[in-house]
């Protein structure tokens, strides 16, 4: 399961460390006939678009995602190819932004609470999947087996948490999750052959990871493309059981 065959994935966020990794190793897949890839700005997908320019199997669709009329545009454009989709990831998530105004940084106490960044938080971390799956679900009716997955954090597990701080990006990530869990109630209904999940790809050497990595012990680091390769091997391995659960990179089922 989910036995991919002549297969169409779209990656949401292809530009970003772990989402270019996944469109990498998904190029090399032969059950993937074609790889849709979405970034939001030209000049940050330079590494994306370079791979379309040489590999036919990509195309890079921008969206913005949190502009839902660019979602519905980008889902037609798709739609003019194909009429379903065996995978959709997404792979957008932030954490920290020097280039916002003010700055993003992942709050260390209430006292460092502001409004506007929680907002910012929920806007990139958790909304864009439930928009995503309300357009991308006509993709997803058809009689093959389907994948509905979005990278979270185990940070945003609730039951998990001992460690405190991060409120915005910890509780963007517990909404999300919420969000996929009850998308996968509704797809068990309308959708029987896609499975829902989220998963936690574990501390991987990207730009969002960056300035925390000093506490990471060594060896647990991980390359994107090795995160990309766990993940795509937990997705391969989902059966219709796994519909609205929580999985790391190793395939350990994680707690909401
Ligand atoms: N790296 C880790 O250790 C780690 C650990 C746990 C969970 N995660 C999760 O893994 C996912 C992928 O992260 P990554 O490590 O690959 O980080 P990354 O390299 O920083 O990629 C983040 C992705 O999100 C997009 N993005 C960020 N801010 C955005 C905004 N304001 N508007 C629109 N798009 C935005 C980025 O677009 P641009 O390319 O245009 O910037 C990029 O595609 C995220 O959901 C993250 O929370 C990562």
């Amino acid at each position: 399961m989910p036995q991919f065959q002549n297969a169409q994935a779209l990656i949401i966020g292809g530009s970003g460390g772990i989402g270019l990794a996944i469109v990498q190793q998904l190029l090399t897949d032969a059950r993937f006939e074609r790889v849709y890839a979405t970034y939001r700005d030209r000049d940050r997908a330079m590494a994306l678009l370079n791979l379309a320019a040489t590999e036919p199997k990509l195309t890079c669709l921008p969206c913005d995602p949190t502009a839902e009329a660019q979602i519905i545009a980008t889902v037609e454009k798709i739609q003019q190819q194909t009429d379903r989709l065996h995978l959709v990831l997404n792979c957008v998530g932030t954490l920290h932004d020097r280039d916002r105004q003010p700055p993003l940084s992942p709050e260390k106490s209430l006292r460092h609470i502001d409004r506007e960044q929680l907002l910012h938080y929920f806007d990139i971390n958790a909304i864009p999947s439930v928009v995503w799956a309300k357009h991308a679900q006509i993709l997803l009716k058809h009689p093959d087996n389907s994948v509905f997955a979005t990278i979270s954090a185990k940070v945003g597990s609730i039951e998990d948490n001992h460690l405190g701080g991060w409120y915005g990006y910890r509780a963007s990530k517990a909404a999300l999750n919420m969000f996929l869990k009850t998308i996968a109630i509704e797809f068990s209904r309308t959708r029987q052959n896609a499975i829902v999940v989220a998963l936690h790809p574990g501390t991987t050497d990207t730009a969002l990871s960056q300035p925390f990595q000093g506490n990471v012990p060594p060896g647990k680091l991980f390359t994107p493309q090795y995160t990309a390769a766990c993940l795509l091997r937990v997705i391969d391995q989902l059966t219709p059981q796994d519909n609205g659960a929580f999985f790391a990179w190793n395939g350990d089922q994680l707690p909401w």
